[in-house]
């Protein structure tokens, strides 16, 4: 049973919350997508309404324990500051002197974010003595960050050791949807996974396979499967050292009785660049010289099909390289199709969710995961160490 806030006594105390501020930037240092910010908001105010003055921390991108000024979390505060309605203070680093007056002058109804903690190595090797000065900040820690859980960092384990801990809404929520997913989901039960790699998602894959009634796999991932049923897959992106593993996941699909639709057709070109020509080609017809750039339009209408009979439905990772305008239409039509499901829907990782927002179909799904790695690892049946440490 996890720790949350509800009717927690917040009233003139300093709360840690750590947050997953870790949104995409795009090259002007713009917040692509706000998702992870506006999902902290009820936590947020919740704290804020009862009196608590906030000192927010995460981190952003992977500066690898230096300071990287382009991972500055000041964009956020801007952005946070505009949700919020309320001004935020941005401390010049997450510890030291001056964080700590900082954080002792604060108010009720102040709000105080930390610049980026993993400019600090400590941070991500669970440093005992960085999280006891995070914890020397503040009377309470709240975690609210479920896309970090999957991390046992200083500021989502170690800190929790010294200072009385909890769940934040956000995390609440995410835990729950997602033990749905694998606790008695209404049936069909279908599940979607596209992106990169197979090696990233084979824990979710086999995990999955004895759960779902449905696995479609679609993305580069899938090339590598079309390559284990010995297709061409031309210049496309695939793992050929993956190739066992996905001959077995599809051999253990067909022993437990499961359907796996892989792309029939796809939509193919010789570099994933706009201007390009695009051209739609059956699994068996890519040229020695072109690459599997998205679903074409059969895979689509079939992978559509399976989710709209479905009363629960899993969805992760892109169809294609669907930054790309010309090889976008898959992805974009699977996620009109989830949202048009008559059930349960849960969308989860940065790229999926992006897509929603770019086809305005956010509102349309149970359940917009903030967590890409966090929530594939737990659907893997894994513990996340940042949910274990708040449960009692
Ligand atoms: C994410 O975006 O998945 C989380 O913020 C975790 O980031 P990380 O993979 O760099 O630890």
């Amino acid at each position: 049973m996890l720790r949350t806030i509800e009717g927690l006594d917040v009233q003139g105390k300093r709360v840690f919350v750590r947050v997953d501020y870790n949104v995409p930037l795009d090259d002007d240092g713009k917040i692509r997508d706000d998702t992870r910010i506006r999902a902290s908001l009820p936590t947020l105010k919740y704290l804020l309404d009862r009196g608590a003055a906030l000192i927010l921390a995460s981190h952003l991108g992977r500066p690898k324990g230096k300071v990287v000024p382009e991972m500055s979390l000041r964009p956020v505060a801007r952005a946070l500051e505009e949700l919020l309605g309320r001004p935020v203070k941005v401390a010049p680093d997450c510890i030291g002197d001056e964080v700590k007056r900082m954080a002792e002058e604060l108010r009720p109804g102040d709000v105080l974010l930390l610049e980026n903690l993993r400019f600090h190595p400590e941070e991500e090797e669970n440093d005992p003595g960085f999280a006891k000065k995070l914890a020397d900040l503040a009377d309470v820690y709240v975690n609210d960050a479920f896309g970090t859980a999957h991390r046992a960092h200083a500021s989502t384990e170690g800190i929790a050791r010294y200072i009385p801990a909890y769940a934040g809404f956000l995390m609440k929520k995410e835990i729950e949807s997602l033990r749905k997913l694998l606790e008695n989901p209404e049936r069909p039960f279908v599940a979607v996974i596209g992106g990169a790699k197979v090696s990233d998602k084979i824990g979710v894959l086999r995990n999955l396979l004895d759960r779902v009634d449905a696995l479609l796999i679609g993305g580069g991932m899938a090339n590598t499967f079309l390559l284990a049923q010995k297709f061409e897959v031309g210049k496309s992106l695939s793992e050929p050292d993956f190739v066992p593993v996905a001959t077995e996941i599809m051999a253990e699909a067909a022993k437990k009785g499961k359907d796996l639709l892989l792309p029939e057709d796809l939509v193919i070109a010789t570099a994933p660049k706009v201007g390009e020509p695009p051209r739609v080609v059956a699994r068996d017809r890519i040229p020695a010289d072109m690459m599997a750039l998205d679903i074409g339009p059969k895979t689509r209408k079939l992978f559509s099909t399976k989710i709209g009979q479905a009363r629960t439905v899993f969805w992760n990772g892109p169809m294609g390289v669907f930054e790309v305008e010309p090889f976008r239409g898959g992805t974009l039509e699977i996620a009109a199709a989830v949202a048009a499901v008559n059930g349960f829907t849960v969308v989860g990782g940065g790229d999926s969710v992006v897509a929603l927002e770019m086809a305005g179909l956010s509102s349309k799904i149970g359940h917009v995961s903030t967590g890409g790695g966090a929530s594939l690892e737990f659907l893997e049946g894994k513990e996340l160490p940042g949910v274990k440490i708040l449960e009692r």
